[in-house]
């Protein structure tokens, strides 16, 4: 089955899409996805258009990649949206930026209620506009029945900034007694990240050729597979997706073991 799968990427097209879901489902996919969506402004500036225009079309991929995802029957699908250090950029891009989930589940939340999607965010709420931040607690609220595909929004989210405020709480609990020192392993660090409820990612994509993880869930990556391609996430197919999700299946994961 896998030599199959090779031959398709070689020669993948839209025909043969429906073939390749069927046959990916028939091995186990990750359960959890993580994705660094890079490469929207490169995007724009081959074609001349300013960068948010990037940033319109990967708004696009996402829904691409969310329906073919709760296809496949993955459990988890994180996207890093907008991280801590984004607030950087330009105002008028961080301003359209912050406008995407609105626009975003604006336009698709009706269809992902309907697939039975679940919508969830990690990340620091207090920094978020009030109509970015409604938007996402809206889309949580109305979804938090659904038991598909968990759509798991990074946005202003920073994996150094978790990690120290998880190592407060643990201090905090230690003082006042709730956790006794020799108590702390890592499953109960794990429980005082912001993914607390989320197994670790098994697979991390991420896009434009770049080979580094800008400060994302560096503690919940540890023992994950990585992905990486030259594609630019507006470029970003469903064949993109399965390329990853064949490559996962194709490897051993040992976990530091033989
Ligand atoms: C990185 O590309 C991308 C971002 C900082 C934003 C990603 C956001 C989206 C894909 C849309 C999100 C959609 C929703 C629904 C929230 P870059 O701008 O750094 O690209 P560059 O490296 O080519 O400049």
């Amino acid at each position: 089955m896998l030599n199959k799968i090779n031959l398709w990427k070689k020669g993948a097209n839209s025909s043969n899409l429906r073939d390749r879901i069927v046959e990916t489902k028939k091995i186990s996919v990750p359960s959890h996805i993580a994705i660094i969506m890079d490469g929207n402004g490169r995007w724009a500036k081959k074609r001349a258009l300013p960068r948010v225009a990037g940033h319109h079309e990967g708004m696009k991929v996402v829904r691409k990649i969310t329906k073919l995802a709760n296809e496949l029957g993955v459990d988890v699908l994180t996207l890093y949206a907008f991280s801590t250090e984004n607030w950087k950029r330009p105002k008028s891009e961080v301003d359209y930026l912050m406008k995407l989930p609105e626009e975003f589940l604006g336009t698709f939340l009706p269809e992902l209620i309907e697939e039975n999607v679940q919508v969830k965010m990690i990340g620091h709420k207090d920094k978020l506009p009030s109509f970015t931040l409604n938007a996402i607690e809206k889309a949580i609220e109305k979804t938090k029945n659904n038991n598909g595909l968990i759509l798991n929004f990074a946005l202003n989210y920073g994996s150094r900034v978790e990690i120290i405020e998880a190592v407060k709480h643990v201090l905090n609990d230690c003082k006042s007694g709730i956790l006794k020192e020799n108590e702390l392993t890592e499953d109960v660090f794990s429980s005082y990240l912001m993914t607390s409820e989320l197994s670790d990612p098994d697979l991390l994509i991420r896009t434009s050729g770049e080979i580094r993880l800008s400060n994302f869930m560096l503690w919940q990556l540890a023992y994950s597979e990585f992905w990486f391609t030259e594609t630019l996430w507006p470029d970003f197919k469903e064949e993109d997706l399965l390329d990853a999700v064949n490559a996962f299946q194709n490897r051993q994961r040992r976990f530091g073991g033989v």
